[in-house]
């Protein structure tokens, strides 16, 4: 019953109360209904469709959306499962703004038929679904009934649509401003057309509708409203006849900018007509009658064929992705029973009404004949109950050779001049004697003083009451003509959607064919659509008017009491009450149940029936509940069912964990004996690993225990053969010892004697000439003065060392001699005298080793100077130098030169060369010199020898030690002389004529310097200070 307010039993938690519970436990319900029809879908892979029935206005299209969110809620979850139920609920807003209108009945009034298919994979998930729908009442887009509105899809646009779109659209939001459109309730109380409108534009988003896609629907939804202002002015032609002309042609110009269309093809499709014959091809013009009627059909046509495109888009979004198997349940929402109470019922409420008796049918047959004739042929006791037939009135209408339609079809094909009339003579004549059918002029001139049916009208007793019909229309709408040349006109168009909406317009696919007319079309539809409903588990929605005033709190008994009647629900409620809830075969019964009885589970080897009986004999239900028919079994009551079913539930689950218990055993099982097998496997490679580590232990043990063995034969082996080599040694030792010593004792007497000095003598020699032979790499140097000495190496060679290094030394210095001349032998002989003379005596003689003795200073003989001087000396001058004479009475020395001959030393003055003293050798005593290293020297005279007169001589001179070496040498060897005495002391006389004057050498004072100076002290005393020498 419609509530006509918003009730809250449709609330979530509603859902969730009737969701999975029995159809009987909780209160008559939607939700109930839904949830029974789903389960059934589900867990009994049925099948099924909801038929909803009613009056227009009586709720059916709230019902089928109340059905689908019930469904949508209770089915699965998941991203892509909430996407296609988003797509599916959001479907029916789009499909209301264009297919729904406000009625006097309603005012959201379905203008359509609607017969949607969900599809549900097998767990209960919605796939997708397909939307069947059946004839838009498309005269609403031109005209509309008094009180009533146009579709909505016309308001909302323009009350919804920003200014921007409008100004695109070229529209106005002006309602007044379009034909089309009726003002006299374009605004509907409680119906926001502009949110409506934005409800409609996010529904089309989520369904899947493009933006440009959106955006050509309302292109179409303008041109549609445009080409309502199109208006046309009669023209007269020269022949007589009415030509048309577009009044205004703005509108006509911004439509064709709006769809694409040339303006000059579109203006020429509204003034002629063309026929298109066999080979010829003829225009005629249209009067202005003919031209609003070219206007309004293409209007229509343009409408009606938008909304199935769009019916046609949906379905391709809502589209099932997957081909698996699925289940499918159907929800029909159709347009309701509608009776225009002043008798304006035209061909649209014809083809509605015609549904709904369809539906009825399929109702009556399924619930009450097909019931009651089940009951009779299965042999169930059964008294039959009444019931209305309504066949016969769908007869009326749709059989074949004498139905309403067929007579309509009949009329709009046949030649010659056809018109609603003729239509209605035709029927007036052939369905004049059926019982639903009224009409002043039928026949039978039943109804000729009826004055409630005008004459141009026909009445028919539908199940829900009579309605009389007005014919005007019923031709032209039947057959819905579009001129060829408006739709040719279409499909030039330059826009993508319309050039679809008409492809008959295609020049190239020109069809001379008439297209099957709109109730042929429609019966046909209805007819598969039945067929449809048949093979599915029905389930209906009896949706019942509380009143007519669409207002809630009034319930008009009278209305409620006829639709009750009417629907058959009394019938229906007997049939239910006498009969049987519930019916199955025998075999899918006994299927489905056997779990419930030990003796039918798991098998039943007998036929089914005789199993059904033994399992329902054994469950606790009373005998009354359930009967036997011939092929199936009849169960009374629903809570019966639902008792076998939660039993069958309960052993299910039994069975579930039964079947759990016995997978989980064989899982375990299976499990253990895989474990025992690797087990074993694991123990038979251990052992074997074992095994093979203990056979490789004692194999190694024995190899050990055998190689000491053996070694320890073989060692005895070994000890024994060497035992027996010594042995044999021994023998051979002992028998060499003793030929040895036999031997021996034989020859000692031979070599025993001299052997040992013979070896002594050997060795000596052999070690001398070794001594030798090393002595000759390491011999010291051939210099004299060389000391050294390679070390004896043994003892015993000590005199023989001493002896060869004083022999060596000596053969040395005669080398060395050899190697001397004459002179230099002689220097050397002086040298040698000299040092004996004077070494370790005389201070002043170290620093003369190393000057020559040179003699001759002075040059004497080459000289010029000293010519005179050489030649008074006669002898051959031995030594010549410069002398300092001292002078006895200051010490003062004064040069002159010294002479040395063989015989005599000479005197002479340095500048002169004047002989001042000459001393024959002979005369000379002796020489005094002192220790240190100055070269004072006195040559003392012979007392009484003639030069004695004079005094002796102090002299000094550089080269002392060279004078008186060679005075000492010359007075050696003259042979009349005796050996110069050399008196070397720091202290001696000096004869000076008379006087003896000592002469005293002292180590001089530093102040003297390093000059030696020589100072007369006294009379008798001349003092020498020599300088130290350091
Ligand atoms: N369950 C309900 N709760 C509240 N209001 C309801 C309910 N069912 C229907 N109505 C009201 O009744 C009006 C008409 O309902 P609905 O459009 O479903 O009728 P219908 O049977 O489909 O009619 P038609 O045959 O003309 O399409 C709705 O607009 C709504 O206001
Ligand atoms: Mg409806």
């Amino acid at each position: 019953m419609n509530p006509y307010r918003v009730l809250p039993i449709f609330t979530p938690e509603k859902v969730e109360e009737y969701r999975n519970r029995n159809f009987y436990e909780l209160s008559p319900h939607i939700y109930a209904l839904a949830d029974e029809a789903y389960r059934s879908l589900r867990d009994q892979d049925k099948d099924q469709c909801i038929l909803i029935t009613g009056e227009s206005g009586a709720g059916k299209t709230e019902a089928s959306k109340l059905v689908m969110s019930y469904v949508a809620a209770v089915c699965g979850k998941g991203q892509e499962v909430n996407k296609v139920k988003e797509q599916l609920l959001q479907s029916n807003p789009v499909l209301e703004a264009f297919g729904n209108a406000k009625t006097v009945r309603n005012d959201n009034s379905s203008r359509f038929g609607k017969y949607m298919d969900i599809e549900f994979d097998f767990k209960g998930d919605p796939l997708g679904g397909v939307i069947s729908n059946y004839l838009l009442e498309k005269s609403r887009v031109v005209k509309q009934p008094r009180g009533e509105r146009n579709f909505h899809i016309f308001y909302q646009l323009l009350s919804g649509a920003s200014d921007d779109t409008l100004k695109k659209l070229k529209l106005d939001r002006d309602f007044s401003k379009y034909n089309y459109l009726s003002l006299d309730s374009a605004v509907v109380n409680g119906l926001d057309d502009a949110a409506n409108f934005r409800t409609v534009k996010n529904a089309m988003q989520i369904v899947g509708f493009m933006e440009d896609e959106v955006q050509s629907v309302l292109e179409l939804v303008a041109a549609v409203l445009k080409l309502g202002d199109i208006e046309f002015k009669p023209e007269s032609r020269c022949n007589g006849t009415d030509e048309s002309r577009i009044k205004d042609k703005n509108d006509l110009k911004e439509m064709c900018e709006l769809l694409g269309i040339e303006q000059s093809v579109l203006e020429r499709a509204f003034s002629y007509r063309t026929v298109e014959a066999r080979l010829e091809k003829v225009s005629t013009t249209l009067n202005v009658a003919q031209a609003y009627y070219a206007r309004d059909a293409l209007a229509k046509n343009l409408y009606s064929r938008l909304f199935s495109w769009l019916v046609t888009r949906i379905n391709e979004s809502i589209k099932a992705q997957t081909k698996a198997r699925h289940k499918v349940m159907g929800v029909l929402d159709i347009y309701g029973f509608e009776i225009f109470e002043d008798g304006d019922n035209s061909f649209e409420q014809f083809i509605i009404n015609y549904c709904n008796e369809k539906l009825q049918q399929i109702f009556i047959e399924l619930t009450l004949r097909e019931e009651q004739e089940e009951y009779v042929r299965e042999g169930i006791e059964w008294t039959n109950i009444e019931y209305f037939n309504n066949a016969i009135i769908c007869d009326l209408i749709e059989n074949h050779q004498n139905g309403i339609l067929a007579m309509l079809d009949e009329e709009c094909l046949r030649p010659g001049t056809v018109t609603d009339e003729t239509f209605l003579d035709k029927l007036n004549t052939i369905c004049a004697e059926h019982q639903h059918f009224e009409s002043r002029l039928s026949k039978n001139s039943k109804f000729l003083t009826d004055h409630s049916l005008p004459h141009n009208c026909f009445r028919i007793q539908h199940y829900a009451g009579k309605v009389l019909y007005r014919v005007e229309g019923f031709v032209d709408k039947n057959n819905d003509l579009l001129y060829r040349d408006l739709s040719q006109a279409m499909y030039k168009a330059n826009h993508s959607l319309i050039k679809q909406l008409f492809p008959e317009g295609n020049p190239a696919k020109v069809n001379l064919k008439r297209p099957p007319t709109a109730g042929f079309q429609f019966r046909a539809s209805v007819g598969t659509l039945m067929k449809n409903l048949q093979t599915k588990n029905p389930n209906y929605i009896r949706c019942i008017k509380p009143n007519d005033k669409k207002a809630s709190h009034i319930f008009t008994d009278s209305l409620v009491c006829h639709q009750v009647r009417y629907l058959g629900l009394m019938e229906n409620v007997r049939v239910r009450r006498a009969g049987y809830a519930f019916r199955q075969a025998y075999e899918p019964c006994l299927e489905r149940y056997k779990m419930l009885c030990k003796r039918t589970w798991p098998h039943w080897r007998g036929p089914a029936r005789e199993g059904v009986e033994v399992l329902m004999a054994d469950l606790p239900v009373p005998a009354e509940e359930f009967s036997f028919g011939r092929s199936k079994i009849f169960i009374r009551n629903p809570r019966t069912l639902f008792f076998l079913e939660e039993r069958r539930r309960q052993c299910l689950q039994d069975l579930a964990t039964l079947i759990q218990k016995i997978y989980r055993g064989w899982k375990c099982r299976s499990h253990f004996l895989l474990l025992k097998k690797s087990q074993i496997v694991v123990a038979a490679w251990y052992r074997r690993y074992a095994q093979e580590k203990k056979y490789q232990k004692i194999k190694s043990a024995t190899t050990v225990v055998q190689s000491y063995t053996r070694g320890w034969q073989a060692r005895k082996l070994l000890r024994e053969l060497k035992y027996q080599k010594r042995c044999e040694e021994a023998v051979t030792t002992i028998s060499a010892f003793w030929h040895g010593t036999q031997v021996r004792r034989e020859y000692r007497k031979f070599f025993r004697a001299n052997a040992g000095k013979k070896i002594y003598d050997f060795t000596i020699q052999r070690i001398m000439q070794k001594y030798f032979l090393g002595l000759k790499s390491t011999m010291p140097s051939m210099s004299p003065i060389d000391k050294s000495w390679p070390a004896r190496p043994y003892r015993f060679l000590d005199g023989v060392h001493r002896e060869l290094p004083r022999i060596f030394h000596l053969w040395r210095c005669k080398k060395y001699r050899s190697q001397f001349t004459e002179e230099k032998k002689a220097v050397y002989e002086e040298k040698l005298e000299a040092s004996e003379i004077f070494k370790d005596k005389k201070a002043l003689y170290p620093s003369s080793v190393s000057q020559p003795f040179k003699g001759d200073y002075l040059e004497i003989s080459k000289n010029p100077k000293y010519q005179k001087l050489n030649s008074a000396v006669d002898e051959k001058v031995l030594l010549a130098d410069v002398v300092n004479k001292i002078n006895r009475a200051n010490g003062k020395g004064t040069a002159r030169i010294f002479l040395l001959t063989k015989k005599s030393v000479v005197l002479a003055d340095q500048k002169t060369g004047q002989v001042k003293a000459s001393v024959p050798l002979p005369d000379l005593a002796s020489v005094s010199v002192s220790t240190q290293s100055d070269g004072f020297f006195a040559l003392r005279l012979k007392e009484g020898s003639a030069s004695a007169v004079k005094g002796d001589f102090l002299l000094s001179s550089e080269h002392l030690i060279e004078i008186i070496t060679k005075l000492h040498r010359t007075g050696a060897t003259a042979a009349d002389s005796e050996q110069l005495n050399v008196d070397i002391s720091d202290e001696f006389l000096v004869q000076f004529k008379h006087d003896k004057v000592c002469v005293k050498f002292i180590q001089g004072a530093p102040k003297n310097g390093n000059s030696v100076s020589c100072k007369r002290k006294n009379n008798r005393l001349l003092e020498v200070s020599v300088p130290t020498t350091a």
